[in-house]
């Protein structure tokens, strides 16, 4: 008894000067980007998270090349993997990833999706808003701070590249005596069990300049249709980590045989855990549950099955207990049905991120300024001078990616207040002086624009916190859109549909709102950087603007060959005159690793 009490004491020592000297760094402060970051780095950061360590500096190389795989379908590969190299480290550590690009004729960026890129706001991946494009050939250099745990991954910026294969997982693990939800689990591997869920096309979608209507053909987890293996011993519990990693509209649903789950976390951040049997995921979300081993043995199917664009595919893996010869189970096969749209309304068992409580309790003002967000699907006219920016530079020949015409044919595009995102001729982070004027317009006064599309800016002074309201109006497409917040996680205070489920329009919403008819959980409402607003309904998000940057919000599933749909969040800061020398500059493309010597 003595002994357990002394060990005790000495564990929750461990934790509190553990908890005070990760507090004690402070990423802000630390540049990165002008040290060597190449020096005295691991290839491989994977190991216990301890206290009191310094934190690592953990490099990746990355080369992105096109390839034909084993069953003939052309894909983008990293490092000649179909799902890129997962990356683990501590929190606090040092991420460094060298991106090659050899992907012929295309320009690449990487977005570190939930990273909140405290200190290095030019390292989230968005060519023109935060970066030059990387052309073919360069190299790009990112380097940041992996500031908070939880499950993250990485993607391309460009929906084309992410959907042919550009994208892996990011896990930051953190000292197991931190995880508010350690004492629901034996086991949190996360490189065995993190299942990353990704869609294939038939065809390349890279350079796809055509505008056919292509759709996925199949689903896959950690690039596996069917042999992905979780291993069990019986009577224990598990963690695993479930990340959506398609770009295209495509809710997935998981669920293990004969398993309940338990979600412990969405979007990295800690919930009130909450039983399911089965859990969704948008485009971009992740979800840790804690899984049981309650049998005694035998094989388990684990069922994933996509809704929307990804309607009647399914993809399987298998949670095996120790000892078991899986033989049978593929013999057997998978017995679950494919779904159709009403599984995905009527099943209460669902769980999805955006109906769960954040872990952490809050007392949030009531009182802080709503920007309403109107967003619908409109049939507009084209104009041949519309043009997308986003990939104009030196290294590919000034053409445009998206041809506006390819959106606007017939069925009409999403947009937000009546206006499609339009990316900069200069990155707006680092050079925004050099940003066209007549380009910009500010959220709230797009009609002031006449073009169809504007580089639509909201500027959020720093500190301050405002409330994002999303209106699906509904009049023109009976879809809900799922959108991601860059650098930020955002409360979801409220969501829902209309009653009378008929469209609503902004100014109507907005007297609602103004008569106190809208209710909101100002206390314990979910933590999300990526989240849905349902057709003919809303999502009200609270933005807490505490750290500078250019931060896009935007819908990466408002329509394939489509324009985008987006707002940039503009937190003013000055970029120190010393980083923006050494970022590689538009055009005139020197590979990062020469910049930092
Ligand atoms: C598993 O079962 C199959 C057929 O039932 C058999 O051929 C195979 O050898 C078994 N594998 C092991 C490792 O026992
Ligand atoms: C929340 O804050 C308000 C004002 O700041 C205060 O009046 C109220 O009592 C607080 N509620 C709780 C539950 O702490
Ligand atoms: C939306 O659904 C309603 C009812 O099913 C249908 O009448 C309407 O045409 C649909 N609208 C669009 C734009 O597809």
């Amino acid at each position: 008894m003595k002994l357990l009490v002394l060990c005790l004491i000495v564990i929750a020592n461990v934790s509190y000067n553990g908890k005070a000297s990760i507090e004690s760094i402070d990423p802000g402060n630390t540049n990165i980007l002008l040290t060597d970051t190449t020096k005295n780095a691991d290839k491989s950061c994977y190991r216990p998270c301890k206290f009191n360590v310094k934190p690592r500096r953990c490099q990746y190389n990355f080369k992105i090349e096109p390839t034909v795989g084993d069953d003939g379908r052309p894909t983008l590969v990293i490092n000649d993997m179909t799902t890129g190299p997962p990356i683990h480290v501590c929190v606090n550590d040092i991420v460094i990833v060298k991106v090659q690009n050899k992907v012929p004729g295309q320009d690449m960026a990487i977005h570190w999706h939930g990273v909140e890129q405290k200190g290095t706001p030019y390292m989230d991946g968005v060519p023109m808003v935060t970066q030059c494009p990387i052309g073919f050939g360069s190299t790009y250099e990112y380097a940041f701070i992996a500031s908070s745990p939880g499950t993250f991954f990485y993607h391309a910026d460009a929906v084309a590249h992410q959907s042919d294969g550009v994208y892996g997982s990011l896990i930051v693990d953190q000292p197991q005596p931190l995880e508010p939800h350690s004492s629901l689990y034996d086991f949190d591997r996360s490189k065995e069990h993190t299942l990353i869920l990704a869609a294939r096309f038939p065809e390349m979608l890279s350079g796809n300049l055509d505008g056919k209507q292509l759709k996925p053909d199949s689903l896959v987890i950690n690039g596996e249709e069917k042999s992905m293996k979780i291993f069990v011993i019986p009577g224990y519990t598990y963690r695993l980590r479930l990340i959506n990693a398609v770009a295209v509209e495509c809710p997935l649903i998981v669920d293990i045989e004969h398993h309940n789950m338990i979600v412990i976390a969405s979007d990295s951040k800690p919930v009130k855990p909450m039983s399911a049997d089965k859990v969704m995921l948008y485009p971009g979300e992740r979800m840790d549950v804690v899984v049981e081993a309650v049998h005694k043995s035998g094989g388990y199917w684990v069922n994933v099955r996509g809704g929307n664009e990804c309607e009647g595919l399914t993809a399987h893996g298998m949670l095996l207990y120790s000892g078991f010869n899986y033989t049978s189970l593929l013999d057997q096969g998978p017995g679950v049905k494919t779904l159709n749209s009403d599984v995905l309304t009527i099943d209460e068992k669902i769980i999805s991120g955006q109906r769960l409580l954040s872990l952490q309790e809050e007392n949030l003002s009531k009182d802080v300024k709503s920007i309403y967000l109107a967003v619908d699907k409109h049939v507009i006219p084209f104009n041949d001078k519309d043009n997308d920016y986003r990939y104009l530079s030196d290294v590919t020949p000034k053409k445009n990616f998206y041809p506006a015409a390819v959106s606007l044919q017939d069925r009409g595009v999403v947009q937000i207040n009546n206006k499609n995102f339009l990316y900069p001729n200069d990155p707006y982070l680092i050079k925004p002086r050099s940003v066209r004027p007549d380009t910009i317009c500010n959220v709230g006064d797009e009609m002031m624009n006449k073009q169809l599309q504007c580089l639509q800016v909201l500027k959020i002074h720093d500190k301050k916190v405002v409330e994002l309201v999303f209106i699906n109006e509904g009049f023109g497409s009976n879809d809900s859109y799922t959108f991601h917040m860059h650098g930020y996680s955002m409360r979801v205070v409220a969501t829902g549909q209309s009653k009378d489920g008929k469209p609503i329009s902004k100014s109507e919403f907005q007297l609602l709102d103004k008569r106190g008819k809208i209710e909101r959980n100002l206390r314990n409402p979910p933590i999300k950087d990526t989240f849905i607003v349902p057709n003919k309904g809303y999502t009200i998000l609270r933005l807490n603007a505490d750290r500078g940057g250019s931060w896009m919000l935007e819908c990466r599933s408002c329509g394939f060959f489509s324009l985008p749909v987006a707002i940039l969040i503009d937190v003013p800061i000055t970029i120190p005159k010393s980083v923006v020398d050494v970022l590689p500059k538009c055009g005139s493309y020197k590979p990062a690793d020469v910049l930092l010597n």
